[in-house]
């Protein structure tokens, strides 16, 4: 695989690997470990949503039938049935893509979830990076005008930076592939800054996931919102019924107004939460930017030996020198309620204080 390197790329010897790529928050925990390395919510799965699902177990004899879910995941977003396919979660969407697309200029937005740079690489294509900077709070920044695929994250994993959607939707163009991670958007109160709706935008790819709200990691549902011709394309490579009738049944119960509803509450009840724990941290750790997701990003010095202490005082966080454009300095710390945000924060403050 040929690499083409954006000159913003701070330090070429920090340059993950494919393997780096594919290191996920899920390899940081480990038994009698406080999670906060993965940003699943783990809060209690509402009657409903369990209800759902166990009705969908009356029915496993039988393949799956997406049809339902589509429709009420089109409703839900106020699009046609045709401009959405049913994944087995937002990952499955970047190998869809990756297997899809011909792209000549691939660039990704860094520093983002590394799958969908790992998937275009695995299939033979050339990725560029443009890489976002502390400096500048992560702020969107200009991308090259010949690319033909962009992609970036929309609140961003794993900087918490929501871009403003018209940022966003200035770097669609005719000719290019914009896809938008937004795998977090519900995390957001009113999902401010969702282009999850928009039709007039060419080339414009949505893609979001139900598994962190809801805490469905395990079952794998997520979705993609684009033209009804990319729909159709990607839809080919999906193998046979990718979906399980559960995923499918989860898929329509989340898109039905009540689920909106308790989404919001979670978004409003997640935003208190981490302003405790932005509040909670001690001044050694520095949060660059406003972190608007449930997950926040910080700064410390000496950050593998702070990473390794935490594990032996019980928490697990999320490593950042695998993400492009950031160093071992870098930790991500899912959002949890205010008790265990402050039991870290005093962890933190401990072993910041004891070199
Ligand atoms: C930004 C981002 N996008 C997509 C995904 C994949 O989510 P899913 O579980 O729906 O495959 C993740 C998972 O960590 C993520 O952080």
């Amino acid at each position: 695989v040929s690499e083409y390197w954006s000159s913003a790329e701070p330090n070429r010897s920090n340059i993950p690997t494919l393997g780096d790529l594919r290191h996920h928050g899920d390899a940081e925990i480990g038994p009698g470990l406080v999670d906060l390395a993965v940003n699943v919510r783990h809060g209690a799965r509402p009657g409903w949503l369990s209800q759902a699902l166990a009705e969908s177990m009356q029915h496993l004899a039988a393949y799956p039938d997406p049809t339902e879910a589509r429709k009420a995941v089109a409703a839900r977003h106020h699009r046609d049935p045709d401009e959405v396919l049913l994944t087995a979660g937002a990952a499955e969407a970047f190998t869809l893509l990756a297997r899809a697309l011909t792209p000549e200029r691939a660039v990704v937005v860094h520093p983002q979830f590394t799958e969908p740079e790992a998937a275009l690489r695995a299939h033979g294509h050339p990725v560029e990076r443009v890489i976002l900077t502390p400096g500048t709070g992560f702020r969107l920044g200009a991308v090259p005008e010949r690319a033909d695929l962009v992609v970036l994250g929309n609140p961003t994993n794993p900087t918490s930076v929501l871009h403003p959607a018209t940022a966003v939707a200035a770097l669609a163009r005719p000719g290019r592939t914009l896809v938008v991670d937004e795998a977090f958007a519900d995390t957001i109160p009113g999902e401010r800054e969702s282009l999850s709706a928009r039709t007039d935008l060419p080339g414009l790819v949505v893609v979001r996931s139900l598994t962190k709200t809801w805490g469905l990691a395990g079952l794998r549902i997520g979705y993609v919102l684009a033209a009804p011709r990319l729909i159709a394309r990607l839809a080919e490579h999906q193998p046979l019924w990718p979906v399980s009738t559960p995923a499918l049944a989860a898929a329509k119960a989340c898109s039905a107004p009540q689920a909106r509803a308790a989404a919001e509450a979670i978004a409003l009840e997640l935003a208190a939460h981490r302003a405790h724990l932005l509040a909670a941290l001690p001044p050694g750790a520095v949060v660059v930017g406003r972190p608007q997701s449930s997950f926040v990003l910080i700064h410390v010095s000496d950050g593998e030996r702070v990473r390794a202490g935490l594990r032996r005082l019980g928490f697990a966080t999320r490593r950042g020198d695998t993400f492009p454009g950031l160093g071992p300095d870098w930790l991500r710390i899912a959002v949890r309620d205010p008790h265990t945000s402050d039991a870290f924060a005093a962890a933190l403050a401990r072993l910041m204080r004891t070199p």
